[in-house]
């Protein structure tokens, strides 16, 4: 008979949950799921030896474990802290943790240029949406920003360095799914910088990853660059017979239009399979594919807006941990207070000559 798994029980935001030893405090959080788990800027599941570096995702330990009640003095990083048997944690329900929050937010908004209506990652950045939920309404900052020399990384990929917020995730991407790491953080405090030989593993068939595990502008793709807003686009999951990778990719269409191609993501924002840079870069027509339909956006997301079929509700713990309704970043409505209609029933978007046959068939 096979032994049972002992299992550790922590509590988060009053939500109790049991994880195998080993596990860390923000993966526990995600098992809960909601805002009861950190955000996470530089964490990313999928690559080895990530997280520690952005300071987003500190939670505060009230009790250290059932063996040793004491709390943790300092608030720690819950990406890099491991569970113990009867933890207790908080993170939204912590003061201290919505303050630290706040904080770390404007530190890493001091070097980034606010550029977000011309920014090719607007509406799915996650540094965007941070700062929307925890960011103060103005800078204090009176200094120079940081400027940079342009590095140009060929036709695929355009890197905005003053963008970048150095959480290493494309490194460790280069490094371990493409295999061929020429690129690092060069520099330290003030200097550092995403440089020198990034140039170097362009040629390299997954290096495209890069763009999607990119947390915010620094890393975009040049074919779609400009050409449309996110939340203008539909995306749709497709997949093609590939002999570099899955072939599992989300398409982002205008019309009859593949205006770009990305890997599909989880609920966290995190990379599913990675793909190759032909099924990225140059598959661009419909009939390169083969659709299955349209992709399912389960995060308060701007992007869902217009996209009324498919749509899942997020999953909410924000009411029952905290009492209070959540901050959405947009309101869905189901039914427009307008012309009364019933949202979810639309195939596409809500343009005035869709409403106008409704009320003439009405
Ligand atoms: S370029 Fe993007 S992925 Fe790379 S370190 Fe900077 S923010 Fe992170
Ligand atoms: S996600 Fe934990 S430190 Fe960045």
């Amino acid at each position: 008979m096979s032994e049972q798994k002992q299992l550790f029980k922590v509590t988060i935001d009053n939500i109790t949950v049991e994880v195998e030893p080993g596990t860390t405090i923000l993966n526990a959080a995600r098992k809960i799921g909601g805002e009861v788990a950190p955000p996470a800027m530089c964490y990313y599941s999928k690559l080895k030896d990530s997280g520690g570096k952005c300071r987003t995702c500190l939670v505060e330990v009230a009790q250290g474990s059932a063996a040793d009640p004491r709390p943790m003095p300092k608030l720690v990083a819950s990406c890099r802290t491991t569970v113990m048997d009867g933890m207790v944690v908080k993170n939204i329900t912590s003061d201290r943790v919505i303050d630290a929050r706040k904080g770390v937010v404007e530190f890493l908004l001091i070097n980034h240029p606010l550029d977000c209506p011309v920014c090719d990652q607007a509406g799915e950045c996650h540094l965007q949406d941070l700062s929307y939920e925890h960011g103060a309404g103005a800078s204090r900052y009176e200094f120079k920003r940081r400027t940079f020399e342009k590095h140009n990384l060929g036709p695929y990929i355009q890197l905005h360095m003053t963008r970048c917020i150095l959480c290493y995730r494309c490194v460790y991407t280069a490094d371990q799914v493409s295999g061929e790491r020429r690129h690092g953080i060069l520099s330290r405090g003030d200097h550092a910088e995403i440089a020198t030989y990034i140039e170097k593993s362009l040629d390299n068939d997954f290096i495209g990853n890069v763009i999607d595990v990119c947390p915010v502008g620094a890393l975009t793709d040049k074919t779609f660059r400009f050409k449309n807003r996110v939340w203008f686009t539909k995306p749709v999951d497709a997949h093609c017979s590939c002999d570099k990778c899955s072939g599992n990719v989300q398409l982002w269409m205008r019309g009859d239009e593949v205006l770009r191609v990305t890997a599909r993501k989880d609920e966290w924002g995190e990379v599913k399979e990675w793909i190759c840079n032909t099924c990225r870069f140059e598959r661009k027509k419909v009939s390169d594919w083969v659709i299955e339909g349209p992709s399912k956006i389960d995060r308060h997301s701007v992007i869902s807006q217009g996209h009324y079929v498919g749509v899942q509700k997020p999953h909410e713990t924000v009411a029952k941990v905290t009492g209070r309704k959540p901050k959405l970043l947009m309101n869905i409505k189901n039914v427009s207070e307008v012309n009364q209609v019933d949202l979810s029933e639309l195939k596409g978007p809500a343009t005035s000559d869709v409403f106008k046959q409704i009320k003439k068939e009405n």
